[in-house]
């Protein structure tokens, strides 16, 4: 870059937001030295629709979707689409899916859907605030019902405040919203600003902030599953129970040890944020609300644990889980409301537990796999795939890279290239 155009470069980037499409796409270009291959790449990916979602837009971003097939949840076989870029992550959701389903399928129950939110004040004291909330809650719930009415109209709403101590002269007033078929953090986020205005009026206070919490505390979700033993094995009682043994074992490593408890959570989100992805929610707020109901008891541990009863393995799975059928994204993706519709789930209860009912499938397969034959096999015929596809190879000669890099002790990308070359030479 001369001089001149380091200049252009910087006065374009210090008022990017400004720029128009094509504008943005000539200084990512020129930053990133692309080709006009690649550009073009860029643009074809691009759309108008999409443009309106996210600030600075450049292009889409697409992942792979493919489809569970199937979990048997509540008596019913759901086919499921996951977005997922991981190799044998549905194929293994499948086999997970399959094993529940030889047993009595996966049961699920929610205890509570409902959003928390907080209002937080500094050097007020409990006392202080609750003097007011507490002869108040009926009325301030109807002021918060008032920022946004449709939902009481839908049979959501406010229900309850709490005050609580948060320590160093922080409190917090805390808020739980039925937010309907929503996942509801526009919902939450309205009615919190206005009974924090209400609330500063009266205590003569700024708040701190005012701001959902993504702790899903209040939106617990369990899935239960029992498989017989002899079917971790196809069929071989002796060898299924030994499985089933080990299975058992792998789940008490995960409650002891946080490094095995953050892998074992990590192969449960495989499948969960597949679906949260694939249904337009925000996978962001169900991994912190996981990860955080993981380390409630002050050490991060496993989600879900498996037991031997008689000849059966019983897994269970409690997690937050608080998605929304509606609104948000689930609205402006049109994908999401086409995969609702593969689903044939139209009601947020269901759609909370089918994730985490996958998300037990998803690990019954994992440690099944991890205890057995060991999860490389599975994932080797998908990572060669994945090689020769990053290594250029067309979809008809995919096969037979596949087929040459498995005879090789040591498959790599380099190798993966070199095939390639040699079928394009061979014409
Ligand atoms: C890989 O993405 C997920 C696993 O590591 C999960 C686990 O170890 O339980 C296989």
């Amino acid at each position: 870059m001369t001089d001149n155009e380091k200049q252009d470069m910087k006065q374009q980037l210090a008022q990017f937001r400004r720029l128009t499409w094509q504008q943005r796409l000539a200084v990512a270009s020129q930053l990133g030295d692309l080709t006009t291959i690649q550009r073009q790449m860029l643009a074809d990916n691009a759309s108008e629709d999409d443009a309106l979602l996210t600030e600075n837009y450049l292009t889409s971003y697409h992942l792979p979707e493919g489809l569970a097939a199937t979990i048997r949840m509540n008596g019913h076989d759901y086919l499921v689409p996951m977005v997922t870029e991981e190799p044998s992550v549905i194929a293994a959701a499948s086999y997970g899916g399959k094993m529940a389903a030889s047993g009595d399928g996966i049961v699920t129950r929610t205890d509570t859907n409902l959003l928390m939110g907080q209002i937080v004040f500094q050097t007020v004291t409990v006392a202080e605030i609750s003097r007011f909330v507490t002869p108040n809650e009926a009325k301030l719930l109807s002021l918060a019902n008032q920022a946004h009415p449709s939902i009481v109209k839908y049979g959501g709403g406010a229900r309850k405040l709490r005050v609580r101590a948060l320590g160093e002269g922080f409190v917090s007033v805390d808020l739980f919203v039925d937010t309907g078929e929503a996942m509801g953090a526009n919902i939450m986020n309205s009615m919190l600003e206005a009974l924090g205005h209400h609330l500063q009026d009266v205590l003569e206070q700024h708040p701190v902030m005012s701001i959902l919490a993504n702790d899903g505390q209040q939106t617990l979700v369990t899935a239960a599953v029992n498989v017989p033993v002899a079917n971790l094995a196809k069929h071989n009682a002796a060898v299924g129970l030994t499985v089933a043994k080990r299975i058992v074992a792998a789940s008490q490593i995960a409650q002891l040890d946080v490094s095995r408890a953050t892998t074992h959570n990590k192969g449960i989100m495989n499948g969960v944020d597949a679906v949260v992805m694939a249904t337009g929610n925000d996978w962001r707020a169900v991994e912190a609300s996981v990860h955080a109901y993981a380390a409630r008891d002050g050490q991060y541990r496993g989600l879900s644990r498996w037991q031997l009863a008689g000849d059966r393995l019983v897994g269970s799975l409690t997690m937050p889980m608080h998605l929304g059928v509606v609104g948000g994204a689930t609205a402006s993706l049109p994908l999401a409301k086409l995969n609702q519709q593969i689903l044939q789930v139209r009601d947020v209860a269901t759609l909370n537990q089918l994730a985490v009912a996958l998300g037990l499938a998803q690990n019954l397969a994992a440690l099944r796999a991890l205890v057995s034959e060991g999860i490389q096999q599975g994932h080797m015929q998908l990572q060669y795939r994945n090689l020769a596809v990053a290594a250029g190879a067309t979809p008809e000669q995919v096969p037979a890279v596949v087929e040459a890099l498995k005879t090789h002790a040591h498959p790599s990308a380099t190798l993966a290239k070199a095939i390639v070359t040699k079928l394009n030479q061979q014409g």
